[in-house]
């Protein structure tokens, strides 16, 4: 949630750092700040609030460090102000520590950490990690031969009490002590941490180590020439390298000029080498876009086509077809004898996972689940017998997501071979946590999301999901050979469909948006497979224009929401022509019968929507089980302009955080 940037090479660490930054202010927004090492000493400048702030700060210094670490800061734990923003410091300011994640036993070492004199001078959780690594830098000083008790900024004097040494896991003195004490100190004091967390440490006794560690939540090295790099997410180093290793759970690492050493948090030495990425730094910029949100959105039809393209076989011959018109290149064992799929997601990513379970059960007649993710975790559904479980996160880094995978893992590891775990994860960053957690990814290919609201990344894993669903209703001959050819036919038709909704509609759902800037309250109506659409349309006004927005099944609204309607709610409604047409237009004249605003997502003419609706949203005529890709561009083009109308910071909401690393 939060952002780390890391760097030490020849350059100015300084402007590598808040570039960085700048690339990763949507993970977190509320507070940032750097430390270098300068002249034996850290340097640290922290900054309330955006970004910006802290740029304002830094201006006018001549730092010349070629050493630092920087974050963007998402509350946990201590309100937003400047003593909590990170790097936080040691005692003697001698060690500077960034942190993403959340340290569950601070509380414990605070305390004891205070009971050996040290200073805290935040409300965080983070602020004892620094501490922590000095208490075990004095011990490890204090066991190398000829060892003085007189190191820089330390006072022996501070531990008076043997029995009160770190308790780590393996003792002392470790083969890493020689050979650099700061990565040492390091990796004792994450083995004494409890809870996820991803840290940069440097300190100014050891001007050229920096050192990282990650448990659980993410963290990505860079290589460059004669420079490298650490980062909580890619894109703050796609300007610099696009040769990247993201470190694995357990793991820590000492980037110096010379290079990168891993090590396991046990202290062993790891082999491993970088990976390219195949992004380009001009995808991480607006292109002429007010907002990241806007461009993702008109991007849409090119994540359709890349998908198309990556899924299914164009080749492929409904006269004579011998083969699946997919290609997920799944094995064999993921589908054989499959009689259930749980899906498990957290929110735009559940939506998705509802749009998956209709297809799932509709297309190919198996039984599918979807669970929150948060709630999946402390109350899993009873064991089922050849079970799939579908992981979907666009970040791949969502921890209650990841959680409960490993959770399904866990408990399923003990049981006869029937009920063992099949595991697929559909996302956009297969390089993420969920891509080293399960064996089989359906990458979604939508190319980096900046803005907090998922828009493109959304589309694309209902790609997917027609993707899955498909191949399983060709292998199990669950619906006609023709049908499918007539899916697929559909399918390659919605990237010219979105861009006629981008086309036509962009300018006139902005003007629309004028008349709702005010509004309090909205409610989104659908049935179906749109069901899942209302729920969306509803997250996305919320979460960027902040007015309260409720999506229901439009049958549902009998059953109590009706009492909330009048005059002042407007109500929109998804009407696709198909099995609920009708159904869904009565329950429109249901929200109207009490004066609310209706306003129609459908392909109905203008003559014929008068009667049911009071103002039209045209979207083009497509199959039902395809509709949700097209009824869904209006509803992001509505939020989006009724967000900026308000004048809202549309790619950074308040309280969000592009990726959930917390629980
Ligand atoms: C909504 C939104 C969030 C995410 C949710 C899961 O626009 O972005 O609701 O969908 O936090 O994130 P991922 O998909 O990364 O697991």
């Amino acid at each position: 949630m939060c952002g780390i940037v890391g760097y030490i090479g020849t350059r100015t660490a300084s402007e590598i750092l808040l570039e960085g930054l700048r690339k990763l202010e949507y993970r977190g927004y509320d507070s940032a700040g750097i430390a270098t090492v300068l002249e034996g000493q850290i340097h640290c400048v922290r900054a309330k609030g955006k970004l910006h702030n802290l740029q304002e700060k830094l201006a006018g210094e001549n730092n010349p460090a070629q050493i630092g670490i920087g974050h963007t800061r998402w509350a946990t734990h201590g309100k937003p102000e400047e003593y909590n923003a990170h790097p936080h410091m040691d005692t003697a300011c001698r060690i500077a520590v960034v942190q993403n994640g959340i340290i569950e036993n601070y509380r414990e070492l605070r305390e004891d950490l205070k009971a050996r004199g040290h200073e805290f001078r935040s409300d965080t959780d983070t602020e004892v990690i620094p501490h922590l690594i000095a208490e075990c830098l004095k011990e490890i000083r204090h066991q190398e031969p000829g060892a003085s008790s007189s190191e820089p900024g330390l006072t022996v004097d501070s531990f008076p009490d043997p029995a009160r040494t770190p308790k780590v896991n393996p003792p002392y003195p470790s083969p890493l002590s020689s050979h650099s004490p700061l990565l040492e100190a390091v990796r004792q004091a994450v083995t004494q941490l409890q809870g996820a967390f991803a840290i940069a440490v440097i300190s100014a006794d050891y001007p050229d180590e920096l050192i990282v560690a990650r448990q659980q939540a993410p963290l990505v090295l860079g290589f460059g020439q004669g420079e490298f790099y650490c980062a909580s997410d890619t894109p703050a180093l796609v300007p610099y390298t696009r040769a990247v290793l993201p470190l694995d759970n357990g793991e820590l690492a000492r980037l110096t000029p010379l290079g990168v050493e891993v090590y396991s948090f046990e202290g062993q030495r790891l082999k491993k080498a970088p990976r390219t990425l195949n992004w380009n730094p001009v995808m991480v910029e607006k292109q002429g876009f007010k907002h990241f949100m806007m461009k993702e959105i008109y991007e849409q039809p090119g994540v359709v086509r890349a998908c198309l393209e990556a899924y299914f076989d164009s080749e492929w011959d409904s006269s004579n077809p011998t083969q699946s018109p997919v290609q997920l290149n799944l094995p064999e064992s993921l589908y054989t004898d499959l009689q259930r799929i749980q899906v498990v997601a957290c929110g735009t990513s559940w939506h998705a996972g509802l749009v998956g379970k209709y297809l799932l059960e509709q297309l190919a007649g198996i039984p599918t689940q979807v669970q929150y993710a948060s709630e999946f975790r402390y109350s899993p559904a009873p064991l089922t017998p050849h079970t799939l479980t579908i992981g979907v996160t666009q970040s791949g880094e969502t921890a209650d997501t990841l959680a409960a995978l490993e959770m399904e893992l866990q408990r399923r590891s003990q049981q006869p071979p029937e009920f063992q775990a099949h595991l697929l994860g559909i996302t956009n960053r297969p390089e993420s946590s969920l891509g080293n957690l399960v064996p089989h990814i359906i990458d979604t290919h939508a190319g980096i999301e900046i803005g907090v609201a998922a828009t493109k990344t959304f589309v694309a894993q209902l790609m997917a999901f027609y993707a899955l669903a498909i191949d399983l209703a060709f292998r199990r001959q669950s619906v006609s050979v023709d049908q499918l050819a007539k899916m697929l036919d559909g399918l390659r038709q919605l990237p010219a469909e979105i861009e006629m909704i981008l086309e036509s509609q962009e300018r006139y759902i902005e003007e629309l948006a004028h008349d709702f800037a005010e509004t309090q309250d909205f409610i989104f109506l659908g049935r179906g497979i749109n069901f899942p659409i209302a729920l969306e349309g509803a997250l996305k006004l919320k979460e960027i224009s902040y007015i309260h927005a409720e999506g229901y099944p439009a049958g549902e609204m009998k059953h109590g929401p009706i009492a909330l309607l009048d005059a002042k709610v407007p109500v929109v409604t998804i009407a696709m022509p198909g099995t609920v047409f009708e159904k869904v237009l009565s329950n429109a004249q249901e929200a109207r019968a009490r004066d609310a605003r209706l306003i129609g997502v459908t392909p109905m003419d203008e003559q014929e929507a008068a009667d049911t609706f009071d103002t039209l949203i045209p979207v083009p005529h497509v199959d039902e089980l395809l509709s949700p890709i097209v009824t869904v561009i209006p509803l992001q083009l509505l939020s989006y302009h009724i967000a900026a109308r308000r004048g809202l910071d549309v790619d950074q909401p308040r309280n969000l955080a592009k990726s959930v690393t917390v629980e």
